[in-house]
């Protein structure tokens, strides 16, 4: 059995339409995820199209004080000469009452661990001190899958981040697979084997999670960091009024803020992180960087020794902007 707590995962009933139309209705990006759900009778056929148990798929809402609150759905997938289910292809939801506690990306990993054939204990920590009640999902029989599959945009690291949380490795990147708005965007597939520490593959997984920087001028700094940033091949993510991320194709990520606890300016000289080294793709890339860096409020370093000012066997661009940031780009390859 579960516990007495306020969230849990149970399997989706056909009294939740009135509930996954409000859902549909107050979150905006959820029209990626589920069909279009314009009334009630919309609802009502997706959740008998999609969510309410069925041959072939596992749902699991995520409830939260007796209320839908999000969804972990898995879509069982088989070879065409094959009678038995062996792969899955992961996807969730969660509604914006529920998002950033945790709560999801708890529910996917007890989900992933289950359909894998791994135990899953009646309740799992969340974080704060709270339980999720696993109890339903941890009463029903395994589908035993032997691989889990899913993919994410590059532009929303909350469902990188929630992959990796499960235990899933990046596989690839499937470059330019979307166009929203007239803007390209990548998609990052990820795999889990049942046979899997349930750790993201060492090899696989990217080093860094995200960087934090602070700046004292958002709005100085902005410009030449977006800039370089996307020229070495990092994606646009979220804006808020005085910040913003940017995605690298391994899902880690690099916020620019500036935050109202910033206390005095930046010297890199001091003790502490001295610069940020990042790859660039290739020598002409680098080149073309180095010509146009000027114009976005870099200035280069160490000119008279470039590109081997780091050592002989190291190529690598060194600019400094305003506020005194020491970015290095360095071309991985020798020339
Ligand atoms: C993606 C989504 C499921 C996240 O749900 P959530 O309830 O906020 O998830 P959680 O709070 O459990 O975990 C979010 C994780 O993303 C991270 N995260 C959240 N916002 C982030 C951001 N803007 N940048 C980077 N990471 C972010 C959190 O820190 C957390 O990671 P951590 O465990 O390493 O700390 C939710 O935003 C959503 O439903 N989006 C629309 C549908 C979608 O994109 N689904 C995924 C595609 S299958």
């Amino acid at each position: 059995m579960g516990t007495s707590s306020n969230i849990r995962l149970r399997p989706w009933a056909v009294t939740d339409s009135a509930r996954l139309f409000e859902i549909y209705r107050a979150t905006p990006d959820l029209d990626r995820q589920l069909p279009p759900i314009a009334t009630v009778e919309d609802a009502s056929d997706c959740l008998e199209r999609h969510l309410l148990p069925a041959t072939g798929r596992s749902e699991w809402a995520i409830e939260l004080d007796g209320a839908i609150a999000g969804c972990v759905s898995v879509a069982f997938m088989r070879d065409m000469d094959s009678v038995h289910y062996d792969r899955g292809w992961v996807s969730y939801w969660s509604s914006l009452t529920l998002r950033g506690q945790g709560v999801t990306r708890t529910a996917v990993r007890a989900v992933c661990d289950w359909v894998l054939g791994h135990g899953v204990p009646a309740s799992v920590s969340l974080p704060g001190g709270r339980e999720l009640d696993t109890g339903l999902l941890a009463a029903e029989a395994s589908p035993g899958l032997r691989r889990l599959e899913l993919g994410y945009r590059t532009n929303n690291p909350a469902s990188g981040a929630i992959a990796r949380y499960a235990g899933f490795s990046v596989e690839g990147v499937e470059r330019e697979k979307f166009l929203i708005r007239g803007e390209a965007i990548d998609a990052v597939v990820a795999g889990r084997l049942a046979t899997d520490s349930g750790l993201a593959q060492a090899g696989t997984q990217a080093a860094v999670h995200h960087l934090e920087l602070w700046t004292a001028d958002y709005s100085a700094a902005y410009p030449g960091w977006d800039w370089l940033l996307q020229e070495i091949g990092l994606r646009a993510g979220n804006r808020w009024e005085q910040g913003m991320s940017w995605v690298a194709q391994d899902g880690s990520y690099i916020v620019l803020e500036e935050s109202p606890d910033t206390v005095g300016g930046l010297n890199r000289c001091n003790p502490g992180m001295n610069h940020l080294a990042l790859n660039c793709s290739s020598f002409p890339a680098l080149e073309k960087i180095r010509s146009l860096a000027g114009a976005h409020g870099w200035q280069e370093l160490y000119a008279e020794k470039y590109p081997h000012a780091g050592g002989e066997g190291h190529t690598a661009l060194y600019l400094v902007n305003q506020e005194g940031f020491e970015v290095e780009l360095v071309v991985a390859k020798k020339l």
